[in-house]
């Protein structure tokens, strides 16, 4: 159970192109192989932003997984879902709120920088205040180690912390939590028990992180044990209650300096970016006519690779005697901006060629995306009522 899941969320608002591919999801593709992997569609939050706007959600929500799919995300090894199918989800979020206060959302830095951002928008909504919550919600019903995302989403998993902090610290401390965490020690075996409670006091009295990681390594190698008692022994560890939610860590994925064909970070709102499934003709096109260093305007005029775009994509893309030749051919006007961006444009199409193949199966016969998200629904909706219960317990809903 307490095996380092990672979780993240994307939101549906539009066909997935190389600044996605490069800022997050070639690191999904990484992970997916390293530790089980849950990537959901966050079509609820995509709401907070566009509930006028809800048909751009309902078209997006098949066509980014069938990106995900293309960039190389495997069904076999990371499950896949929609938010909206696991109604958990927004249990979690509403039992939570009971326990946020509002400062604490208030403080969250996009709340006010989205709002003043996105003008056109109305954006003094609840739903969008409880924006982080909710994706609290969504990281802590999977009891979730780490989350990969964004510098810009750190102050979110932040919360998160905060948030499972609290609800621990809340609701954790049940009667008798000390002879219980003991009698749980008691169910690992005697010599394992002992074992525990001493790397126990070696942390607690000296504060030794080796001790603390070692009692970890110990718990999650224990399989007889019941879930509450799990809990208890996690939460015991380190001088506090039951341990019912998990504090999660980012994983953060470096930011993509991944530049549009305008030089501006690529954005579809931009109008500058380069789709996952373009055609290769279109992707040739556009990168033919990528603006270069504004200062090279003939073909005899030297240029300045660091005033280019082009010359981040080569930091991308290009081996290192390739960096050589442009940066040289471009100082010294040796070569055009066209010769310059051929190495780039057939990198890209090498990068494009297989995602369009693979998307070709999904787009030929669509009910195999639709059954692969079933699957992961009902993978993920598991692990949810799990949590659950336990949740609902803690707070006194269990009736019986
Ligand atoms: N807020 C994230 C974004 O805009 C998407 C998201 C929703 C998410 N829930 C999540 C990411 C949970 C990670 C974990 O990019
Ligand atoms: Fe940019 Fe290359 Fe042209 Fe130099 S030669 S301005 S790096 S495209």
């Amino acid at each position: 159970m307490y095996e380092e899941r990672v979780v993240s969320g994307m939101r549906p608002t539009g066909a997935l192109h190389l600044g996605h591919y490069h800022g997050a999801l070639k690191n999904w593709v990484k992970l997916q192989s390293e530790h089980p992997c849950l990537f959901f569609v966050a079509d609820w939050h995509a709401l907070t932003t566009h509930y006028e706007s809800p048909e751009v959600i309902e078209e997006s929500v098949w066509d980014m997984v069938i990106d995900w799919l293309a960039a190389g995300i495997d069904p076999a090894q990371a499950v896949l879902f929609i938010q909206s199918r696991i109604p958990e989800h927004a249990e979690l979020h509403t039992l939570l709120s009971m326990i946020t206060p509002l400062g604490w959302l208030e403080r969250v830095p996009s709340y006010k920088d989205q709002q003043e951002k996105l003008t056109e928008r109305d954006l003094s909504t609840y739903g969008f205040l409880g924006y982080p919550l909710l994706q609290a919600a969504d990281v802590l019903i999977y009891r979730a180690k780490f989350v990969p995302v964004g510098e810009d989403q750190v102050p979110h998993i932040e919360l998160t912390r905060e948030i499972a902090r609290r609800f621990n610290h809340l609701y954790g401390r049940e009667a008798g939590f000390e002879d219980k965490a003991k009698a749980a020690a008691k169910k690992m075996g005697s010599r394992k028990g002992k074992v525990y409670l001493q790397l126990r006091t070696k942390y607690l009295e000296q504060g030794n992180a080796e001790a603390l990681a070692a009692a970890r390594a110990l718990l999650e190698e224990q399989g007889n044990l019941s879930v509450a008692d799990r809990e208890r022994l996690f939460g015991y560890l380190e001088g506090g209650g039951r341990m019912i939610l998990v504090e999660p860590e980012v994983l953060l994925t470096e930011a993509s300096k991944f530049p549009g064909v305008d030089g501006q970070k690529m954005s579809k709102s931009y109008g500058n970016a380069i789709a996952l499934r373009e055609d290769a003709e279109s992707v040739s096109r556009k990168i033919r006519t990528m603006q270069t260093d504004p200062a090279r305007i003939k073909r005899s005029d030297p240029g300045n690779p660091d005033k280019c775009p082009v010359w981040q994509l080569h930091l991308v893309y290009s081996s290192e005697s390739t960096r050589e030749w442009a940066n040289q051919g471009c100082r010294s006007a040796g070569i055009g901006c066209l010769d310059c961006k051929q190495p780039v444009i057939d990198a890209v199409l090498a990068e494009l060629a297989p995602m369009r193949e693979r998307a070709q199966k999904y787009l030929d016969d669509p009910t195999l995306v639709r059954n692969i998200v079933a699957d992961g629904c009902d993978r993920a909706h598991k692990l949810a009522r799990e949590t659950m219960r336990e949740v609902r317990e803690a707070m006194g809903l269990a009736y019986t």
